[in-house]
């Protein structure tokens, strides 16, 4: 989830006053500059609230908020993109959403958010305003983990090697955020929802939890951390955690900081990660309009401009081979209006091979 409307622009102003490039810890000369191809789709589509993006085993790609079928902001599922014909069924009833989140017998109205596919043909989706991640099959959802303190969920991560597990991330944005506290990580083997330590959490550093992801061989999770101070971001890290294989479950140890933005960019938001299957990891800068990639090292190798978008709020690889990196956002011209890109990669990304 992106974050107040208010911040964004105040996020987008400061990333243009402040223009001299940064380096990170490598030569700005070893960092490849690309740029995204906008797939205009219809502004009746999606909502600026476009998030989730979630890949299929044949490479169709789909988002939240979906909204030409009359639903209320984040409540429908539906593809933005098709494989086969690209965005020209969007718009078609019949065919989109593929997914309807019922106000009926929840405590608050849902808020639907990161979203991932199954093997089985499952979607797992969060819904950050009602603490738990709901299944869906054939249009229809179930609980598949819940528990109230849950902070949201806002994205989530596949466990690579343990079927039914998952990792959450979630964030409370206040004006200051406390360390261990305004973020939050949990993991759901099945329904059991176990919550990281967040003591571990304090004692990194790490606050509003955001971009979530595993890495291909499954040893590691990634996790975005940005920091409030008095209202202004002052700084996003991606850590890294270690996973116990054989089980899945994090190992209770601080993370370490696996990559850190400096200068003008650590005030732009970490949204969105996604992982390729050589362990290459890319990164949405919401409020900057472009992805970044980094190696498994933590290497800057890529920064990928999203002409177009102002956010963007998450990604995914998707295509016929799995290889064309989508990105989805709120539009820079109106950001009322749900906006996707994709670039060319060459990699595969890593849900989609777990698909095959
Ligand atoms: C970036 O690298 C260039 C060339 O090495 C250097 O001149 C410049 O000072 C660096 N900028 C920052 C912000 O580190
Ligand atoms: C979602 O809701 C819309 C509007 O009520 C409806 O047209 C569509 O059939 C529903 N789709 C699904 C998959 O439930
Ligand atoms: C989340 O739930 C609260 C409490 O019911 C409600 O006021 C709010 O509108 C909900 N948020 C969204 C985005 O639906
Ligand atoms: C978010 O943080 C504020 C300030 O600490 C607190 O009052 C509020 O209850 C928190 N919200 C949630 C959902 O935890
Ligand atoms: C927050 O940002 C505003 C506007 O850039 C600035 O005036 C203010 O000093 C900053 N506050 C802190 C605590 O850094
Ligand atoms: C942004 O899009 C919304 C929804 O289509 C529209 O109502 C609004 O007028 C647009 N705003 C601007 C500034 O174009």
């Amino acid at each position: 989830m992106s974050f107040l409307k208010a911040f964004v622009r105040l996020l987008i102003a400061a990333s243009f006053s402040l223009a001299t490039a940064q380096n990170g810890s490598y030569p700005s000369n070893t960092v490849q500059i690309v740029k995204g191809v906008d797939l205009q789709l219809p502004p009746t589509a999606f909502g600026g609230g476009i998030e989730g993006a979630a890949v299929n085993a044949q490479g169709d790609v789909f988002a939240v908020d979906y909204r030409a079928a009359g639903a209320g902001p984040n409540k429908a599922f539906g593809f933005f993109s098709e494989t086969e014909g690209g965005t020209e069924s969007v718009l078609n009833l019949a065919a989109n959403p593929i997914f309807n989140a019922s106000t009926e017998g929840v405590a608050n109205p849902p808020l639907i958010n990161g979203a991932r596919f199954l093997k089985d043909g499952r979607i797992l989706i969060a819904d950050a305003n009602n603490s738990r991640v709901l299944s869906v099959k054939d249009a229809r959802s179930s609980t598949f983990c819940t528990d109230a303190a849950m902070l949201q969920p806002n994205d989530l991560a596949l466990s690579v090697n343990i079927p039914e597990m998952i990792y959450l991330s979630g964030q409370n944005f206040t004006e200051t955020t406390i360390a261990g506290q305004h973020g939050a990580l949990w993991t759901c083997a099945g329904s059991t929802a176990m919550q990281f330590p967040p003591a571990l959490l304090a004692q990194a550093d790490v606050h509003r939890t955001n971009g979530i992801e595993t890495s291909p061989c499954g040893r590691h999770l990634y996790l975005s951390s940005a920091t409030n101070v008095a209202g202004n971001v002052t700084a996003n890290r991606i850590y890294r955690f270690n996973i116990h294989t054989p089980t899945g479950i994090l190992i209770s140890q601080t993370p370490s900081v696996f990559y850190e933005f400096t200068g003008a960019d650590a005030a732009i938001d970490i949204d969105g990660m996604r992982a390729d299957v050589r362990g290459n990891l890319y990164v949405t800068r919401n409020g900057d309009g472009k992805i970044v990639k980094l190696s498994p090292e933590g290497q800057l190798l890529m920064t990928i401009n999203l002409p177009g978008m102002g956010g963007p709020s998450n990604l995914e690889f998707g295509g016929a081979e799995g290889k064309t990196l989508f990105a989805v956002g709120s539009c820079k011209a109106n950001a009322t209006i749900g906006c996707a890109a994709k670039f060319e990669g060459e990699t595969v990304g890593k849900a989609f091979r777990l698909l095959q």
